[in-house]
């Protein structure tokens, strides 16, 4: 038998203390070890105790939940907080998670609702591994042994689109996917913030979310960001968006930048899908891509957007070198050939994905991108696979299309200060 989840209840309201646990009475893995009716009783019966979860009410009378979170992750750092509130608002949950929560549970909550959030934070908790022990764990999972390629130059790699819906998210989780199954180390990063689609395009739970390490921000390592990425059946490890749109907030510049420094250190190929508003960190995962993936559309209005997004960056002297052109959803029989848009856009289409009118979409509903579930010799599955080879390629090599080294425009700093400076 494991080991049970032990629980500490902290609330100033006896009757709130005694549902919480009368809850969770007859959960045969979770113990409650205490209770405390304030913010200085918990900080000392976490002392005591050294409970996995600390269930904590945020408005106390005294040392508020907040405060006194921050104060017993200091003295005991294995513990997880899951806050408990009747104040839903962002800036609540944003200051809880500052302060170290790993959840949120609006009151009044089911008996359901709280297992569930015990259960899901006690097993994603951090595995904060002892560098000394390093060596003899890090192979458990088979993976980490260092299968990582060092001659990548093109490790992080954007795809973006100036007009939304062309196809980003698929084209970034196909590519992933493929560069996975030809025995890369891949990440994919969910950089839409608010309204992120790869955990559903994926079929994927996350009960683990890029916002689970903010509070972790100053001292980020490789064991800590192991533990909040998804492993999907492919290989493929995925940072996936946060659960609610409100929580986008509470993801810093600063925080997102150290994030894919070292993704980028611990895999071969780190993807980034951002979403087509520039917004910050799109910007700023543009700025420290070695190359980013533009991806068109063979129509006007695509044409219309990619043009002023060049213009952009030609106006903020952006290094637009690192950019590859890819038209997706290609057909023949629109009025705008591939041709034209290579024309138009002065730069050669490396790749084209055509254009599927159902199965892509249906991939994508189930869970399953088109390029594991497919047929093999369908033309879109093709296509993706060509795109992986190509893309792959160009990566591999440290000069862009016009001789520049890939690592030093993704170092040229300044777009981001230019635009909004
Ligand atoms: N080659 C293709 N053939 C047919 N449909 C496609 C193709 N590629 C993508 N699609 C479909 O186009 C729609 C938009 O795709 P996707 O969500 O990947 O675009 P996006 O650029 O990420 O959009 P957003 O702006 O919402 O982030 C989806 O329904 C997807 O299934
Ligand atoms: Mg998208």
């Amino acid at each position: 038998m494991t080991d049970k989840i032990r629980v500490l209840i902290v609330d100033d309201l006896p009757e709130t203390r005694e549902n919480v646990r009368k809850l969770l009475q007859f959960e045969l893995d979770v113990e409650v070890v205490g209770q405390a009716g304030n913010g200085s009783q918990a900080i000392e019966a976490a002392r005591q105790h050294k409970p996995d979860i600390i269930l904590m009410d945020i408005n106390m009378p005294g040392v508020d939940g907040i405060s006194a979170s921050e104060t017993v992750l200091k003295i005991v750092p294995t513990a997880q907080i899951i806050i408990m509130s009747v104040q839903s608002e962002a800036d609540y949950i944003r200051r809880a998670m500052l302060a170290g929560a790993r959840d949120f549970l609006m009151k009044p909550f089911s008996g359901d609702e709280l297992t569930t959030a015990i259960r899901r934070v006690y097993e994603n908790r951090p595995q904060i591994v002892p560098a000394a022990a390093e060596g003899s764990q890090n192979n458990q999972s088979g993976d980490s042994g260092d299968n990582r390629n060092s001659d990548v130059f093109g490790k992080i790699v954007s795809f973006y689109s100036p007009k939304g819906g062309a196809g980003c998210t698929t084209l970034a989780i196909n590519f992933a996917i493929g560069l996975a199954l030809k025995g890369h180390k891949v990440v994919l990063v969910d950089s839409s913030f608010q309204f992120g689609d790869t955990a559903v395009m994926l079929s994927q739970r996350p009960a683990t979310t890029i916002v689970d390490l903010v509070d972790r921000a100053s001292d980020l390592d490789e064991e800590m960001i192991k533990s909040v990425l998804t492993r999907h059946d492919s290989g493929l490890e995925v940072l996936q968006a946060p659960p609610r749109p409100e929580m986008a907030e509470m993801i810093t510049l600063d925080y997102f930048e150290q994030i894919l420094k070292n993704l980028s250190e611990m895999f071969d190929f780190v993807v980034v899908d951002t979403s087509s508003a520039l917004s910050d960190p799109c910007i700023m995962a543009l700025e420290m891509s070695h190359r980013i993936v533009l991806v068109a559309q063979q129509n006007l209005a695509t044409l219309a957007n990619i043009r002023r997004f060049f213009e952009l960056m030609r106006q903020i002297g952006f290094d637009f070198q690192k950019i590859l052109l890819i038209v997706n959803k290609a057909n023949d029989r629109y009025g705008i050939s591939i041709q034209d848009i290579g024309d138009a856009m002065k730069r050669p289409v490396l790749s084209t994905v055509v254009l599927d009118e159902f199965g892509v979409t249906q991939a994508a509903d189930q869970g399953v991108p088109i390029i594991l579930s497919g047929k093999r010799g369908s033309k879109v599955v093709q296509s993706l696979h060509k795109l992986t080879d190509e893309l792959e390629r160009v990566l591999l090599k440290k000069e862009t299309a016009d001789g520049a080294d890939a690592e030093a425009a993704a170092e040229k700093k300044g777009f981001f200060g230019r635009m909004f400076g």
